[in-house]
Formats: structure tokens, sequence, C-alpha cells
């Protein structure tokens, strides 16, 4: 109640409700479910581990992981960009380790939003190094006009414009990731 009670006019105009819905909660769910039965097709009678990235695919992997249903289990990284403000430097740190070997498995990486690429060629040539037996992507978003690296995911829920978006995991600064629909951040709520 106390929160509320002291939440500024911003914290008020970006209730919920004001926020204009991108992509609504049903729209996720059955496009998910397409996803998931496509992963079982391709690697019909193998096994999977899911490589979430912290903390925007979160939920995703938690909505894909059980629309599969091949055999499946998890695993978490963790990055950092570099840069000042809200503009990248383009360098990437990995600030979290999967926490197995991943040698000779089938592995997806599992990311809420495919923008420049920078994060996920990172992810991919480092994971490569480590011999998996093959690696996907499965990108909840994708925002094509926006890439720097050539890189495409083998599994896209929706392609988008280039809107900032928060909600369903992906926040603006750690905010919103609890929304079930996907939402436009309007540029002019900005802290
Ligand atoms: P990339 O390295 O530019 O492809 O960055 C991907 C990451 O940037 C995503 O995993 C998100 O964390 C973040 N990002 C890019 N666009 C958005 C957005 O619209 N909303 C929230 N986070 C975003």
């Amino acid at each position: 109640m106390g929160e509320y009670a002291m939440a500024t006019s911003a914290h008020r105009a970006l209730s919920p409700v004001a926020l204009p819905v991108l992509i609504r909660r049903d729209a996720i769910a059955g496009r998910i479910a397409e996803i998931g039965k496509q992963i079982d097709r391709d690697l019909a009678g193998e096994s999977v581990l899911l490589v979430g990235v912290l903390k925007g695919a979160a939920i995703f992997l938690s909505d894909l992981a059980r629309a599969i249903s091949i055999q499946c289990t998890f695993d978490f990284v963790a990055v950092s960009s570099y840069g000042k403000g809200t503009r990248s430097s383009g360098a990437v740190k990995l600030i979290k380790d999967l926490d197995q070997p991943i040698e000779g498995r089938n592995i997806i990486l599992v990311e809420d939003i495919l923008d420049t690429g920078l994060t996920l060629s990172f992810l991919k040539r480092m994971l490569m190094q480590h011999h998996p037996r093959s690696l996907r992507v499965a990108a909840l978003l994708d925002k094509p006009d926006r890439r720097l690296e050539s890189i495409q995911a083998e599994y896209v829920g929706f392609s988008i414009p280039n809107h900032f978006v928060i909600g369903y995991g992906m926040d603006y600064a750690e905010r919103y990731r609890n929304l079930p629909d996907i939402c436009i951040f309007p540029p002019d709520a900005a802290d």
C-alpha cells in the first residue's frame, strides 16, 4: 500500500491498463505451443538442453519447456553488455556460465529478443567451442531492422518492428517483467 501511495505520476501512468499491448498473452501461448511441436519434430527421439539467457528469457523458457514433449533439461547463462547509458559498445561479457558440460548434446539457446544480434552471436561462438551435437536458437521476438550481426534464430515467436517492449520477462530498468502481455514502452515514459 505504501508503495502505491508513494508512486510517482510516471508509475501511475504506466499501470498495466495504460500500456499499449503489442502481443496478448493468448497469442504468445498459441505461438509457443507451435514452437514446442516444431522442436519435438526436429529433435524426435533425442533429448535437448534449453539454455536460457537470464533474466529476460526466464518466463519464455518456462513456458517453452512445458510445450516440449521430448526429454528436456535446463541451464542458464547471464551476460552483460558494456556501454554507457542506453548505447551499448557492442562488447558482451559472460557473468554466469553453464553449470554442466554440453559436449555432444542438443542445445537450444533461449532468448527473449534478438535485436542487434551481438548477445546471441557471442553466446553461439562461446557454446560452439564446447562442441555440442547441435546448437539452435529460439527467440521469442525478433527485431530484424536492428541487426548488426548476421544471425538468425531457428525458432522465432514473432517478428516485430523497432519498438522498445516490456512484459513477459522483458524489462525497463528491471521493472515490468511480470506483465503477462508484451507491451510497448512509451518513449516519453523513461525516468
Ligand atoms: P542484442 O544483443 O542487441 O540482440 O540484445 C538483446 C538483448 O537486449 C535482449 O536480450 C534484451 O535484454 C535487450 N533488449 C533489446 N530490445 C529490447 C526491448 O525492446 N525491451 C527489453 N529489452 C530489450
